[in-house]
């Protein structure tokens, strides 16, 4: 499909027209889906987007017409990328059950063209082989940009001009990052604007594709018991935190460009806070939960410097076993000032959360793999228990944790009486551990949201609008630590950080560690 440059204002209405118009059932019975995964040679095609579309094929989540294409420069033959697919595919449903002939079956329906990312002419070709698979059928199609961003827009120019959809859909998922700062984020997005409409781009984050992200929601708004205490009322301080024991592996080169605050803050916390504090949506849609967290990102206060730790994991030797520092990365350079670990702390200025401070924590090279939300409440006014917890009395507030990585779980940190004739009090949790209480393996996030992109659910992936605002709380921060050259506490690569967190904690009331 040609289409002319820019896209003009009709072009988008019809295709808009054509998303609802080709949803009729016996359409979607004889269409057919075209998955082109750009990039295919990387890392993130092989250890995620394959596995999951096995994953959504084994689970008879795809449509029953649909074919595959890699797309990369690496030559390669058909062959070859199903080798490749095969060896990162794990069959997490159940490894007895044919799990070998669905792979097989699913094999078949991969294929591969090598190319630019910047020719049309060899997206034509790649046209050309999508339409001997479509098979003359109404043909929906899907790209998903795994590639470096500095060619996102090329590949997109490409796609859309010369292998779009005639009558179906064109969908196209974006990977992050999206831009370096407010400028280059608008800069990318009206880059992909010439070619598409905003409803054509899925930006995907895939924190919000992680079954405790997608049961936020439901703790927050179908329970009684939380939503009353949502607020500056009963919640005291709020932490996000993510922290990973390894380090860059390998990605300096990606790394050192962006820092952690870029590549974990601004995306992955960022939209978990947002959707921890936002206000009740209207509904479920995706532009009513868009909206919302557009207001509260707008409620926020730009990050100060003051409300900040920065840090670097620096080498250190355990035993025989010695790890090595941030900058002994060969693309790193060696007087490099890029964070690998960051505290800020928010303040979301509104009725609900004045006052409140949010403290999110992001760092590599440190001591425990762990993503969590865990949310501290205040003391219990004219406590009668009060003498009961001595100095302690800090420490018996209620804390509720979402804890998404490892082992998903939700418990709640409560006070209880010790079984007995005396009177001691303990401290205990109410716990929903996934593991126990739902056996079967929970989803990889890729899973979720390569299914709603093909079903055109855009809940989970992030508006131009949220980008801005998400930009607009970081941009000055990231800026003046640049200019001002901010050197970043060292921590020991498998500790817990830089001292300064403590301090940054303490200076806003948060228990911490
Ligand atoms: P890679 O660096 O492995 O790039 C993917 C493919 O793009 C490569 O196999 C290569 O294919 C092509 N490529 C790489 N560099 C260039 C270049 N300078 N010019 C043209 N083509 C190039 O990336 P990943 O697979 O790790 O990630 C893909 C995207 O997803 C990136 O945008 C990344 O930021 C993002 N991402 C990655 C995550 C991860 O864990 N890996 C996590 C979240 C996001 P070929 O040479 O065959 O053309
Ligand atoms: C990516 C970051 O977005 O998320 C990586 O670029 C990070 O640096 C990764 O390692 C973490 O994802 P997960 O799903 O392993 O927590």
């Amino acid at each position: 499909g040609v289409s002319a440059n820019p896209l003009p204002k009709e072009h988008v209405e019809t295709q808009v027209k054509e998303e609802s118009s080709s949803s009729s059932k016996s359409e979607k019975a004889e269409s057919t889906l075209s998955i082109v995964v750009v990039g295919a040679s990387g890392e993130l095609a092989r250890k995620k987007i394959f596995p999951s579309l096995f994953a959504l094929f084994y689970e008879d989540r795809l449509p029953k017409n649909f074919t595959i294409f890699g797309y990369a420069r690496s030559t390669m033959t058909d062959e070859e990328l199903r080798n490749m697919i095969c060896r990162g595919l794990t069959c997490r449903i159940d490894k007895r059950k044919n799990c070998n002939e669905k792979m097989d079956q699913f094999l078949q329906r991969c294929f591969y063209h090598s190319g630019q990312y910047s020719s049309e002419d060899h997206f034509s070709k790649l046209d050309k082989k999508l339409k001997e698979k479509e098979g003359g059928r109404l043909s929906n199609r899907l790209f998903y940009l795994s590639i470096p961003p500095s060619i996102f827009v090329d590949a997109v120019r490409c796609a859309r001009r010369r292998a779009s959809s005639e009558q179906g859909w064109t969908r196209v998922i974006v990977e992050k990052p999206f831009g370096r700062d407010s400028k280059s984020s608008v800069e990318l997005t009206r880059g992909l604007k010439e070619y598409l409409c905003e409803d054509q781009i899925f930006r995907i984050d895939h924190y919000l594709g992680e079954e405790l992200i997608e049961n936020l929601l439901v703790l927050r708004f179908s329970n009684l018991v939380f939503e009353p205490l949502w607020s500056r009322n009963h919640i005291r301080n709020v932490q996000v935190i993510f922290s990973e024991d390894i380090g860059i592996e390998g990605r300096g080169k990606y790394f050192d460009n962006y820092g952690i605050i870029r590549d974990i803050m601004q995306n992955h916390l960022l939209q978990i806070l947002a959707l921890f504090a936002m206000e009740t949506p209207v509904s479920l849609d995706a532009e009513d939960i868009r909206n919302e967290k557009v207001k509260v990102l707008r409620s926020m206060r730009p990050l100060q410097l003051e409300d900040v730790v920065v840090g670097q994991y620096k080498g250190c030797t355990e035993g025989i076993t010695s790890y090595p520092a941030y900058t002994d990365d060969p693309n790193v350079t060696k007087n490099s000032l890029t964070p690998t670990f960051a505290a800020a702390t928010f303040f979301i200025n509104n009725a609900r959360w004045d006052g409140v401070p949010f403290l999110m924590i992001a760092g590599k090279g440190l001591h425990s793999k762990r993503a969590e939300v865990r949310v501290q409440f205040r003391h219990v006014p004219g406590n009668l228990y009060k003498q009961k917890f001595g100095t302690d009395l800090d420490k018996a507030t209620n804390e509720l944790v979402l804890r998404s990585q490892p082992d998903e779980a939700v418990y709640l940190k409560i006070n209880n009486k010790v079984p007995g004739l005396g009177l001691r009090l303990d401290c205990s949790d109410l716990n929903l551990l996934y593991k126990s209480r739902y056996p079967r393996e929970v989803p990889d996030a890729y899973e979720r949201l390569l299914l709603d992109a093909v079903e055109g659910e855009r809940r989970l992936f992030i508006r131009s609008d949220e980008l801005d605002a998400a930009w607009a709380l970081f941009t000055p921060l990231l800026k003046e630590l640049e200019e001002k050259k901010v050197m970043p506490e060292l921590y020991p690569y498998g500790s817990r950080g830089p001292e300064g967190v403590h301090y940054l904690a303490a200076k806003h009331n948060v228990r911490w560690g």
